[in-house]
């Protein structure tokens, strides 16, 4: 027996199975329920999103014995035999391989024999804008005087080329790729039905890589039962599907928050000696530098990030010892550099300097602990914290990070316990924002963006 492939094994046939596209699908239920369907839609989305699908349910709605019905049987003839494909009343064009003028004439002809009592006739035209302009014209007159008892269902992932007069003719339907919790769901139902012992995290994984399209994560995750069998790991799923396991990405990002290149190159190296696309990681850094700075912004991140909540969590508590400032400003130097990668002959070491570089940027708390510092050796207020005090502010992961800031300032560190002593957040804020407006705090701000701007300089002026 051959393998059917889950997205077809999974091919929903109710409109209740659709995830997703509520609109849509509120819309179509009840126009065939109150029997005012146009003759012809146009499914507008991105692949693997449900169109196909949408326009097979709206056939067996139409021509089920029990119908016309927004709640197909799945058991009567006309039902069944759409399922299967087999039936005379639904006609499928796959128009990117019949663009010619003949797969419309064809049609035409066939639209000339009426439905069989009580049952439509429909013209599913798939990837429609692949069509030739003859084809399309020939299609106009059809789609001009229809038959009585005829829907065609057009289908597309480029509506942009379908033309005007074409599209003054259907009414419309745009699906649009689907969120991820969406797409979980259904991954989550049909592990369950086809008692598949798979993490919820590599799921969703596959979700993450599917990029709201069901059928790209359920083609991956055919490729790791075809590989793994019914009982997946991890690691497996990781090194099957060639993921990057967040665990790997914030090996390196810790190093780089906490100032410490030499561990975060370290960490570079053993990700991109586990074979990791320098540009991939890159990718993954960026993200990881974007769920912090979220994290850190949100009060209840969950919606915005896309991990398991324990996840989120995690994040959440990384997050929290660092000034989005300085979140921000490592995502906009990873980001510039970034660019480089695609050009260099050695991507990775270019994605090392990068690194190297991120972990010595001082970060928004240093420059001003480092000022509060300078303010005290002048003699400044009570209010600002003392060179060995309880002043060393900004969190756990920073210690290095502020090591650093403190030896380059040539004033004395203080001992390593007090570095570790933590202030309230309200005066931590408050440090930053007058750590902010300090015309010397602009001043380095401006020098780190103004080396953004030098960054960028040379390729700007390369094709002049
Ligand atoms: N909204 C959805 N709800 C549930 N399953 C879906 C959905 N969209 C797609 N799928 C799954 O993906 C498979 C493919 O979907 P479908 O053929 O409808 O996609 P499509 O939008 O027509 O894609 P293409 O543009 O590639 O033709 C379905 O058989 C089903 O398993
Ligand atoms: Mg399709
Ligand atoms: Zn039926």
């Amino acid at each position: 027996m051959s393998y059917e492939v889950l997205a077809r094994r999974w091919r929903p046939q109710t409109f209740d199975d659709v995830v997703g596209h509520a609109h849509a699908v509120t819309a179509l239920r009840n126009a065939i329920e109150l029997g005012r369907l146009p003759h012809a839609l146009l499914l507008c989305g991105p692949r693997g999103v449900g169109k196909t699908t949408l326009a097979r349910i709206i056939a067996r709605g139409l021509n089920c014995e029990q119908g016309p019905t927004a709640s197909p049987c799945g058991s009567c003839d006309p039902c069944r035999e759409i399922a299967a494909g087999t039936s005379l009343d639904v006609q499928e064009v796959d128009a990117a391989s019949n663009t010619g003028v003949d797969s419309v004439r064809e049609i035409r002809e066939s639209v000339r024999y009426a439905a069989a009592p009580g049952r439509h006739r429909i013209f599913i035209i798939d990837e429609v804008h692949m069509l030739s302009t003859a084809a399309f014209n020939a299609l106009l007159k059809t789609l001009e005087e229809p038959p009585p008892r005829s829907l065609f269902v057009l289908a597309t992932t480029d509506p942009q080329k379908i033309p005007a007069t074409v599209l003054s003719r259907v009414q419309r339907f745009d699906l649009k790729t689907l969120p991820a919790a969406e797409v979980l769901g259904r991954l989550l139902e049909i592990a369950r039905a086809e008692e598949l012992e798979i993490p919820e995290s590599v799921l969703r994984a596959l979700v993450r890589e599917g990029g709201g399209s069901v059928r790209d994560s359920l083609t991956l995750l055919d490729r790791l039962t075809s590989g793994l069998g019914a009982k997946i790991s991890e690691a497996e799923a990781a090194a099957v599907l060639d993921l990057i396991d967040r665990r790997v990405v914030v090996a390196i990002v810790e190093p780089v928050l906490a100032g410490d290149p030499g561990q975060a190159l370290l960490a570079l190296r053993a990700a991109l000696e586990r074979g990791i696309e320098p540009s991939r990681l890159a990718a993954d850094l960026l993200a990881e530098l974007r769920d912090l700075l979220v994290a850190r912004l949100v009060e209840d991140p969950g919606a915005l990030i896309d991990a398991a909540p324990e996840e989120v969590e995690a994040i959440r508590e990384r997050a929290s010892a660092h000034a989005p400032e300085t979140l921000q400003q490592l995502f906009r130097v990873l980001l510039t550099r970034n660019q480089d990668l695609a050009h260099a002959p050695r991507p990775d070491h270019v994605l090392e300097m990068a690194v190297a570089r991120l972990a010595s940027l001082p970060g928004a708390e240093d420059i001003g602990r480092l000022l509060a510092r300078l303010d005290a050796l002048d003699g400044g207020g009570p209010s600002r914290p003392g060179p060995a005090g309880g002043g060393e502010g900004g969190g756990r992961a920073r210690g290095g990070r502020a090591a650093a800031g403190t030896a380059r300032a040539g004033a004395s560190a203080g001992p390593p316990a007090a570095q570790a002593r933590r202030r309230s957040p309200e005066a931590e804020a408050k440090q930053r924002k007058q750590a902010r407006e300090h015309p010397k705090v602009r001043e380095v701000i401006e020098a780190l963006d103004a080396e953004l701007v030098e960054v960028r300089l040379p390729r700007g002026t390369e094709g002049a």
